[in-house]
């Protein structure tokens, strides 16, 4: 018994030497690799509130695919919106490698027990908003997740792969649908401005709390989950804004937005934290209806996963021979 229990002491020893190896060599844990309890939880909180944001996120944007103002904008947002359905179904399948299920993670996120982000706690008011999400939110999206297509769980990096390809397209639809409005009239003008002027906080905010008020940030990093702190950035994101902003011929709402040689960045000012934290606490001018919109899809859609899994065991209970017949 005793020989018993130093052995596994030992091979678990062993195990979390190579764990540490890998992630020292920066090479992939893949699922069917040994990895600490503490590492599968974080990446399943990581995976499963990126996931929910994907699909969260098509809610406020969804909302003017019916008001797009041609037909082009239509085909365009529409296209955006499906892509984001994809990301969703690639980041549960990730999470699923990792021992959990996407109905479970649906389920907890329903019952308000995972987050997303809390950009999409944000209206949208016009369809300037279409051009001013994919701008910045996805911008802000692709700097925090080209990053991680190196981290080191193998299924998510591999996915964030694939998303950071159609983040671009996301992010440059935005771009010209303001571009455009820029050389419209002056109302239109102005709508862009007012869109970025509501925008530009809560796209600073994606990056989640300052650095030293985030808890989970340096074990992240120890584990190569995480490869840049939240600071970092954010600081990328300002600097590659503010010139496209000028081209664009639009501000941003902050006086102490200014080059500072010194640093070679940008200063700007410190996010609202205040407002931050109430929005991730449950408190934004959305989040209620967000949650229950996704809850009701949820319920609605009971049927067709049932459905769906009764088809499935049926097929497989019919001899594959007799199933080919049937297809025919
Ligand atoms: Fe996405
Ligand atoms: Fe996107």
């Amino acid at each position: 018994m005793t020989t018993q229990m130093n052995d596994n002491r030992f091979d678990e020893a062993q195990l979390q030497e190579q764990f540490d190896a890998t992630i020292e060599a920066k090479d992939r844990i893949e699922p069917r690799d040994w990895m600490p309890e503490a590492y599968r939880k974080t990446l399943i909180r990581q995976v499963a509130q990126h996931a929910h944001s994907e699909i969260i996120g098509m809610q406020p944007e969804g909302n003017w695919i019916s008001r797009a103002p041609s037909l082009r904008r239509k085909a365009i947002l529409l296209a955006k919106v499906q892509d984001e359905a994809g990301h969703g179904l690639y980041l549960y399948s990730a999470a699923e490698t990792l021992g959990t299920t996407r109905n479970e993670l649906t389920e907890k996120l329903v019952a308000g027990k995972q987050k997303y982000s809390s950009i999409f706690n944000y209206p949208t008011l016009s369809y300037t908003d279409v051009g001013t999400i994919g701008w910045l939110v996805d911008g802000a999206a692709i700097c925090n997740q080209v990053p991680l297509c190196r981290t080191s769980f193998g299924p998510y990096g591999r996915a964030m792969i694939r998303i950071c390809k159609e983040e671009s397209f996301h992010q440059r639809q935005g771009y010209e649908l303001l571009m455009t409005m820029m050389r419209g009239t002056e109302a239109q003008r102005e709508m862009v401005q007012e869109s970025v002027n509501r925008f530009w906080c809560p796209a600073l905010m994606m990056f989640g709390p300052p650095d030293d008020n985030s808890p989970n940030t340096e074990q992240s990093m120890a584990w190569g989950i995480k490869t840049h702190t939240n600071d970092e950035l954010r600081q990328k994101f300002v600097d590659m804004s503010v010139p496209q902003a000028e081209a664009l011929g639009v501000t941003f709402p902050d006086e102490n937005l200014k080059w500072n040689e010194e640093r070679g960045h940008y200063d700007f000012s410190t996010p609202n934290w205040d407002e931050f934290w109430s929005v991730v606490k449950g408190d934004g001018p959305c989040n209620a209806q967000r949650l229950a919109h996704r809850k009701r899809a949820w319920d609605e859609g009971a049927w067709v996963r049932e459905a769906a899994l009764a088809f499935a065991e049926n097929q497989a209970a019919v001899e594959p021979t007799t199933a080919e017949e049937a297809a025919k």
